[in-house]
């Protein structure tokens, strides 16, 4: 069964895709992995990633959700049917659902922080506070359960109740709300950063590319990162394909979230850092750049508070816009599957997400180490939980990009894209080949006993896999159905 929802105007996948897109993962993630890996030659090849891997994937996953109008996972069946492909192509549609569920777990948990701390900046609590007094803030917030749980839940039911209103009256409306103000809030702590901050050192930081500066693991981080960034590979994108209007231009919306995701993450970067530097402080403060280095750098300056404040309501507008969408897929999954109504299927999805969640929240505090967990898997659960999304991610887009390069037809690709036949040709090769390739070094990220020499071999057999997936799992390209 299929739910033939569609969104109200012609433009507003592009707006929930950018919702989606544009979140922690551009305000939190992008600079501290910046700040970490020396600055504009991540940054290069971090933009390089999104232009040759990330832009085909996106129109890939769009184009899956599109062709289907369904959910991932029963979009995956249903074109697995129509094309005469192989049931196991339907993992794409589990994958992503298990990844939106893991990555949701995770992700309120630190869109949580922000709620503490846009009430500790409004409250003016931290102004005038040194260095020692901050750092130790937000070490006390990490080692009390019961805060970061009541955060999580605040935060998770927030996004749950937005879900539970369904596509036009909960997301679509608050979205349209959501994004604009989002964008000047931006755009005012820029203006702060450039008046308060050193802006020049900014730039300089984070445009100056040195590709020596680098390190392996750097680069394979900076494409982790446009995967996450670009909400890729777990259905996210998929499911609100499946909205989309057939008139919109997929190559031109797919090209435009790419380009406002980069900009929101680029512009982020140059006010944060401006205020850091401004401030005397270093970049590489690692995942506490944000809540450590940031506040630190508002505590000092004129209307730090008031602008701090407005800072971190912008990172958590940011990242419930993404929250609703890693809810999606698996609620319209429910619906369809199993005929719930909407509000149960949220719920059923939140509570155990937020459930799921608890494991990380004591992450931080009461299991940090020396249990169980640790002697089972050598980690913490968060960084257990984090390291499978970090391979579900990669994994769910290099199927995507294989059974979208190589199952859907000549003339069904044309239909969706609406492009001339050389783009056509040139989007086919990358998502044929390229794509897989790049996405095997990302995934490589992830295992830790695979020594530098081995990728290059590896990139080499997933072109082989690729033309071997092409031949025996898949309909002949030439063959319409
Ligand atoms: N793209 C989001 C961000 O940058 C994270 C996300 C990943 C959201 C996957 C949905 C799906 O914060």
């Amino acid at each position: 069964m299929s739910t033939h929802n569609v969104w109200t105007h012609k433009g507003t996948f592009l707006l929930a895709a950018v919702g989606s897109a544009v979140g922690l993962g551009n305000l939190w993630r992008f600079p501290y992995l910046t700040g970490e890996n020396g600055g504009g030659a991540f940054i290069l090849v971090y933009a390089l990633t999104i232009f040759a891997v990330g832009i085909p994937i996106l129109i890939a996953e769009t184009m899956l959700g599109r062709a289907s109008r369904r959910s991932p996972i029963m979009g995956m069946r249903h074109l697995t049917r129509t094309h005469h492909a192989s049931r196991a192509w339907e993992s794409i549609g589990w994958l992503g659902a298990s990844s939106a569920f893991l990555i949701l777990s995770f992700y309120s948990v630190i869109a949580g922080w922000a709620i503490h701390y846009t009430w500790q900046m409004l409250t003016g609590s931290l102004t005038g506070a040194d260095a020692e007094t901050i750092g130790a803030g937000f070490d006390a917030l990490l080692a009390s359960p019961g805060l970061l749980t009541l955060y999580h839940t605040l935060f998770i039911i927030a996004s749950g109740l937005i879900v539970g209103m369904g596509i036009h009256r909960g997301i679509e409306s608050s979205l349209r709300i959501m994004m604009p103000s989002l964008f000047v809030i931006l755009l005012v702590v820029l203006a702060y950063g450039i008046a308060n901050g050193d802006i020049g050192a900014a730039a300089s930081f984070l445009f100056t590319f040195n590709l020596a500066d680098l390190s392996l693991e750097g680069w394979l981080q900076a494409m982790g990162q446009s995967f996450f960034t670009l909400s890729l590979g777990m259905g996210a994108i998929m499911a609100y394909g499946a909205y989309m209007s057939s008139e919109a231009s997929l190559t031109r919306t797919a090209i435009a979230i790419a380009v406002v995701d980069t900009a929101v993450a680029m512009v982020a970067g140059l006010a944060i850092f401006s205020l850091v530097f401004g401030a005397g402080l270093g970049p590489g403060q690692g995942p506490g750049l944000m809540f450590v280095t940031l506040p630190l750098a508002f505590a000092e300056m004129p209307f730090g508070a008031l602008i701090g404040g407005v800072f971190f309501i912008l990172v958590l507008g940011a990242a419930i816009s993404s929250s609703i969408s890693l809810i999606e897929p698996v609620a319209a999954f429910l619906v369809e599957r199993f005929d719930l109504t909407r509000p149960q299927a949220v719920t059923l999805m939140v509570v155990a997400s937020w459930a799921l969640g608890l494991l990380t929240v004591t992450s931080f505090n009461v299991w940090a180490e020396g249990t169980l967990f640790h002697a089972l898997f050598g980690r913490s659960a968060f960084d257990l939980i984090e390291l499978l999304t970090n391979i579900f991610m990669p994994l769910g887009g290099l199927l995507i990009a294989l059974f979208a390069g190589w199952a859907l037809t000549h003339s069904e690709v044309m239909k969706e894209m609406r492009t001339s036949e050389a783009w056509f040709t040139v989007w086919r090769f990358l998502v044929r080949f390229v794509a897989p390739a790049a996405v095997a070094f990302v995934f490589l990220r992830s295992i830790p006993q695979v020594e530098g020499y081995l990728i290059p071999t590896i990139g080499a057999l997933v072109i082989v896999g690729a033309f071997a997936a092409g031949r025996t799992f898949l309909v002949e390209p030439s063959q319409e159905p």
